[in-house]
This record gives structure tokens, C-alpha cells and sequence, in this order.
């Protein structure tokens, strides 16, 4: 089999560049190792940037994302038992952002594809990529039992942190950073309405906490927790007792709603990069080259900046007018990486709890108490979050 870009891995990255591919008339097939069901009911991301919601609403995937999701113009952070709102709108010229659960980009983006004639396989295994440095790349893969090769022009990496793509770069030709934090999160979906209008980010003693929505009618929630937390020891009584005590208001103002929980899980939080993001004709896109901490609501964003990266480089390459855009790929993806990097560290750093140091949660206090009566300094916080121009 040949195909222009064989890109692993049916996230929303690689989704994504088939989809913007196939707009510039590019041929691709996309492999993946989970089956559909699965990569459509996995349950991450909810935040949608607005250049993120542009960008799929103007290449015909906004339909469902403007009937369903959520458009918030404000997020709160609370803190000694108080609360304060950062007008994200105000602050950044009426910039918003959009809450659309993960597995519904990714459901579109599958039926977009399909609806395209577009190739996706799933369940495939022994995915292994050969020859990036010459100019036939190739992926051998097996599928329903039989062992295929699809013959490339361009590798698109985009099969997130565990992938193989990232690994296949030789290890002399690539430099990794890397953070783990002593913390991971507890995320849970409710039945239930939301329990505030806008997002909540608390930091208390006993730990961070997030209250997020995705309908109307189910909420989605977080308590920061041990990185290996057994989440066999988290009953719903316990879990919505930790909420309570977390997002609990000195005043006694607020309420938090609770309803049938029917979905937890425990994810370890980390800051990764990997430079470059190419490697003769593989380049990789999204998690498969870095992470970051899911307090800034970035991942998903920043995997979307990069396939549009790559999806102009491409269309630039295969309409004979160069590579020099390319050439560039890495170096200005990285630009808009390390500066989420910065932006995601720096708001966990804000707002989780770090062992039992009085000193440092004294200056988490004053980060908190600059960013909310600051505008200057909510500013930063605004930008950053709504999305920074591409
Ligand atoms: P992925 O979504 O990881 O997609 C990669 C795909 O490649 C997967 O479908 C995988 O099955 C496939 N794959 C892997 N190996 C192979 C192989 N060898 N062959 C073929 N296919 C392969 N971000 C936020 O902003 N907020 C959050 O709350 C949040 N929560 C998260 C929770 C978890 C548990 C994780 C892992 C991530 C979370 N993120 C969150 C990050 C966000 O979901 C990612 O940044 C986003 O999924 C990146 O998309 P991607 O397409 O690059 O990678
Ligand atoms: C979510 O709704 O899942 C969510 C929201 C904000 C974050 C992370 C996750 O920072």
C-alpha cells in the first residue's frame, strides 16, 4: 500500500492532519492501535481555545461543537476560602473558551473521515517505522492477522507520549526534558448539573481541586492525589467528601451539587519535551513530543497548533513550492511549546499542594493574591489561557 503521509496514531492529532490533508487534496492513511470504541469513549481534554474552535469550525467541523458545547468568557480561582473571578474576555479583548469533551472532537473527526472516504484503521499492531532518513519511508503493520508495509513520502508521528515514532528517532539525534511532579489527578464524571457557571480552580490545604462541566447535565471534577493513588480506595461517599472540604467557601456561599458518579480515573501529571520534533522525513505532532501538566488546558491545544504546522508544511511541499516551511516545523513549534510549558508549570506550580512547605504555600498565596488584583498579572493568566495567536 502507498499513501502520501502515513501518520500512527487516531488521536486528535493525527485525526486532525488527515482531515486538513485531505482539504488540500493530500492522500493519507492513519493507523491506529486501539479499537474506535475505545479512542471515542476516552475520557481527557475539555477545554477548547478559540483558535482551536476556529480552526475546526472553518474546515466544516463545527456543527455538533457550536450545538453542544459550552462558550465561557470567565474562570474562578479560590483560595483561603475565596473566591476570585478572572474576567477572561475582558482581558483579552472578548476572547473566549469552549468546553467540548475530547472524545467528541474525536468522534467528529472520525466521521468526518469517514464521511470522506478517508482511511483509518484501527486495532493494528506491531506498528514499526523504517527508512525516515531516506525518501520512501515506510510502516509495517499488522492488521486483521495479516502483515502489511505502506509505503510513505512523509511519517506524521502523532501517537501520543507512549507511542513508537518518538523512540524511532536514534537517541544521539534527539534531547528529551523532562518533570514529574509528586502529584497526579483524580478525575471523575458526575450526573449532575454544574455546581458554578465557570471553572474552578481552588487551592487548599489538602490540595488542589477542579470543578469543569461538560453538559449541562454532567459535570467533570479533579482533586489533585498521590501519582499511584489506587483509585480502588476512593469510594463516591469519599470523593465528594474531598470535594466538599476543597472547594468549600469561608463565607459558606457555595454549594456543591452532587449526582451518580460513572466514570474515575487517576492521571500522573508531567512536563515533557522533545527536541526537534523531526527527524528526516518523520515528524511528530502533539503528546507523541511533549506534555504538559493538564492545569493550563493545554494538551489538546497545543497537539492541534502543531497538525496545523504540519498540514501548511505539507501542502507547501506537495504543491512543489518548497519545504522551507518544513524545514521550520520544529523550530516553530517549539516556540509555541515552550511557552505552554512555561504557562502550564507555572499554574501548577500556583495552585497544588508541594509536600509541606509553609514557605512555598506562603508564596503560592501571593502568586494567587498579584494574579487576582493585578491586571497586569491577570493578564498573563488570560492570554495565555484563551490561547496565544498562533
Ligand atoms: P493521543 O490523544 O494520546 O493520541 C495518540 C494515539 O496514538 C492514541 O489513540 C493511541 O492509542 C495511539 N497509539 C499509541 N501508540 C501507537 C502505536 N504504536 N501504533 C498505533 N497507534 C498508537 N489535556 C488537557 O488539556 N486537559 C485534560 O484534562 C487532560 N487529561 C488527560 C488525561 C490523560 C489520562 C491523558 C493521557 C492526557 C490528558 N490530557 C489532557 C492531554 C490531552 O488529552 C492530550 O494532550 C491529547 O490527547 C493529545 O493528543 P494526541 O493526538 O497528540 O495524542
Ligand atoms: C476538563 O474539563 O477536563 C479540564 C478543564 C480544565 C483543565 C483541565 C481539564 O485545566
Amino acid at each position: 500500500m502507498r499513501t502520501q503521509v502515513g501518520i500512527v496514531g487516531a488521536g486528535p492529532a493525527g485525526l486532525l492532519l488527515s482531515h486538513l490533508l485531505h482539504l488540500e487534496g493530500i492522500d493519507s492513511v492513519v493507523l491506529e492501535d486501539r479499537s474506535r470504541a475505545y479512542v471515542e469513549s476516552r475520557v481527557r481534554a475539555g477545554v477548547l481555545e478559540q483558535g482551536t474552535v476556529e480552526l475546526l469550525t472553518d474546515t466544516g467541523l463545527g456543527d455538533r461543537l457550536h450545538r453542544e458545547s459550552l462558550v465561557h468568557r470567565g474562570l474562578e480561582l479560590r483560595f483561603d476560602g475565596e473566591g476570585h473571578r478572572i474576567d477572561l474576555s475582558a482581558l483579552t479583548g472578548g476572547r473566549t473558551i469552549t468546553i467540548y469533551g475530547q472524545q467528541e472532537v474525536v468522534k467528529d473527526l472520525i466521521a468526518a473521515r469517514e464521511r470522506d472516504g478517508g482511511t483509518v484503521l484501527f486495532e493494528v499492531s506491531d506498528v514499526a517505522v523504517d527508512g525516515l532518513t531516506s525518501d520512501r519511508p515506510t510502516i509495517a503493520y499488522t492488521h486483521d492477522g495479516r502483515a502489511h508495509t505502506l509505503e510513505c513520502d512523509v511519517v506524521a508521528g502523532c501517537d501520543g507520549f507512549h507511542g513508537i515514532c518518538r523512540a524511532a528517532i536514534p537517541a544521539g539525534e534527539r534531547t528529551e526534558y523532562d518533570r514529574t511532579y509528586p502529584f497526579g489527578w483524580l478525575g471523575i464524571l458526575a450526573r449532575v448539573g454544574p455546581s458554578s457557571d465557570e471553572l474552578v480552580y481552588t487551592n487548599h490545604e489538602r490540595g488542589f481541586s477542579l470543578l469543569s462541566v461538560r453538559s449541562p447535565e454532567v459535570c467533570r471534577m479533579y482533586l489533585q492525589c498521590a501519582p499511584d493513588e489506587d483509585i480502588g480506595a476512593w469510594s463516591d461517599e469519599r470523593i465528594w467528601e474531598e470535594l466538599h472540604t476543597r472547594t468549600a467557601t469561608r463565607n459558606g456561599g457555595f454549594t456543591l451539587r452532587e449526582g451518580p458518579i460513572f466514570e474515575k480515573g487517576v492521571a500522573a501529571l508531567r512536563s515533557f519535551v522533545c527536541e526537534p520534533m523531526q527527524y528526516g522525513r518523520l515528524f511528530l505532532a502533539g503528546d507523541a513530543a511533549h506534555i504538559v501538566p493538564a492545569t493550563g488546558a493545554k494538551g489538546l491545544n497545543l497537539a492541534v497548533a502543531d497538525v496545523r504546522r504540519l498540514a501548511e508544511g505539507l501542502a507547501q511541499l506537495f504543491s512543489g513550492q518548497g519545504s522551507d516551511l518544513l524545514e521550520h516545523y520544529s523550530e516553530t513549534c517549539l516556540r509555541r511549546v515552550w511557552r505552554v510549558q512555561h504557562f502550564s508549570w507555572w499554574m501548577t506550580s500556583m495552585l497544588h499542594r508541594f509536600g509541606d512547605d509553609p514557605y512555598q504555600h506562603r508564596l503560592q498565596i501571593a502568586e494567587l493574591q498579584y494574579v487576582t488584583s493585578s491586571t497586569a498579572a491577570a493578564t498573563t493568566l488570560a492570554e495565555n489561557y484563551v490561547g496565544l495567536p498562533l
